[in-house]
């Protein structure tokens, strides 16, 4: 197969209707954070035990088309010898890995962040393809203030995430471009949408520069929202209005799939939101979820480190994955979140 043709068919086992991608690739201190919460030691085994439940879950690939790994899952087999890539290519689910080596302080610019990896990424990726990826993952994030992000954190966070791309396209990997804004502080929306337009169209300039083929990358954005702290926060139909002007301004029609991550969204806010912003009618690109926390915090809490809640666990992962499914089709009420609950303590 071409790398092009490698690339394609990729694209479109991603972009399924009614199909998104489940982010299980939290960096090794990050789990131990999630872990942490529900009074888990994060060590290689636990961690091994958690995400073969999370992808071994039944049905998961009928609205899941991708997942992303950490290295490690990569690596890793089940209690019966079925590496983790595999569990869930077998369940019809395209194995992915962030390939980023997490961000650090920007020199020159106080404040803002930098993501590194680009160093030998070429020769990391193809080892990364032998072992099942089909796609990769690189994330970079925006801190909002007043004054932040600077000028020079936009471009050379730009400049990072195309150079990322060219180099996974070369080697017939999907890119999956993510420029995170972040949720944290006590900005307004128009802060946010303003920071957002100007990352967004500083990232397509940038990966048109770098020659990246627009058809075979997935673009992984935050939503338009107010800031955490921020006194008056926002409604699904706010958010949706606000998220579509941005990337209506910003992101080609070539773009086959925007994937949202939910970037500290509670579970039913992110749901919310993305049903929202598919009620606004079809746009150029497909709209769906890339979600870590909007759908793992139920199963986590339901797992709580024991096998014997592997199945509940399952079971809470599903129902998320459900719901965004819904949500990708506009077809998400809140009171399917009463329902399900119900039925279950039935
Ligand atoms: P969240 O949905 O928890 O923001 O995670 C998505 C992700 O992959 C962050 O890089």
């Amino acid at each position: 197969m071409t790398a092009q043709s490698e690339l394609q068919t990729t694209v479109e086992a991603l972009s399924q209707k009614g199909k998104g991608i489940l982010a299980a690739d939290e960096s090794v201190p990050t789990i131990a954070k999630r872990f942490k919460a529900i009074s888990v030691e994060s060590t290689e085994e636990t961690r091994r035990a958690y995400r073969s439940l999370l992808l071994a879950a039944p049905t998961l690939g009928e609205f899941v088309s991708g997942v992303i790994l950490h290295e490690e899952t990569l690596g890793q087999y089940t209690d019966d010898g079925t590496s983790l890539p595999q569990l869930a290519a077998r369940q019809g689910i395209v194995p992915g890995i962030k390939v980023d080596a997490g961000k650090i302080p920007l020199a020159g610019a106080p404040g803002d962040e930098i993501t590194q990896g680009l160093d030998g990424l070429a020769k990391r990726v193809d080892a990364y393809k032998r072992q099942g990826a089909r796609f990769a993952k690189w994330r970079a994030v925006y801190n909002v203030s007043d004054t932040l992000p600077s000028r020079l954190a936009i471009e050379a966070n730009a400049e990072a995430l195309a150079r990322y791309a060219a180099i996974c396209q070369e080697q017939g990997i999907v890119p999956i471009v993510e420029p995170e804004v972040l949720i944290d502080g006590d900005h307004t929306m128009a802060r946010c949408a303003e920071v957002t337009e100007a990352v967004l169209h500083e990232v397509f300039h940038a990966l048109h520069r770098h020659r990246v083929v627009l058809e075979h990358m997935l673009l992984k954005p935050s939503m338009v929202v107010p800031g955490k702290a921020h006194a008056q926060q926002a409604t699904p139909a706010e958010v949706a209005a606000q998220t579509i002007r941005i990337l209506r301004r910003t992101v080609p029609a070539a773009v086959p799939s925007v994937n949202f991550l939910s970037g500290g969204q509670t579970p039913v806010e992110a749901t919310a939101n993305l049903d929202a912003i598919n009620r606004l009618g079809p746009q150029p690109w497909q709209l769906s979820f890339s979600y870590g926390r909007a759908l793992q915090e139920p199963a986590l809490q339901a797992w709580k480190g024991q096998a014997a809640n592997a199945r509940n666990s399952q079971d809470a992962l599903i129902e998320r994955a459900r719901l965004n499914s819904a949500a990708c089709q506009a077809q998400y009420t809140a009171a399917m979140e009463v329902a399900n609950r119900e039925s279950r303590l039935e």
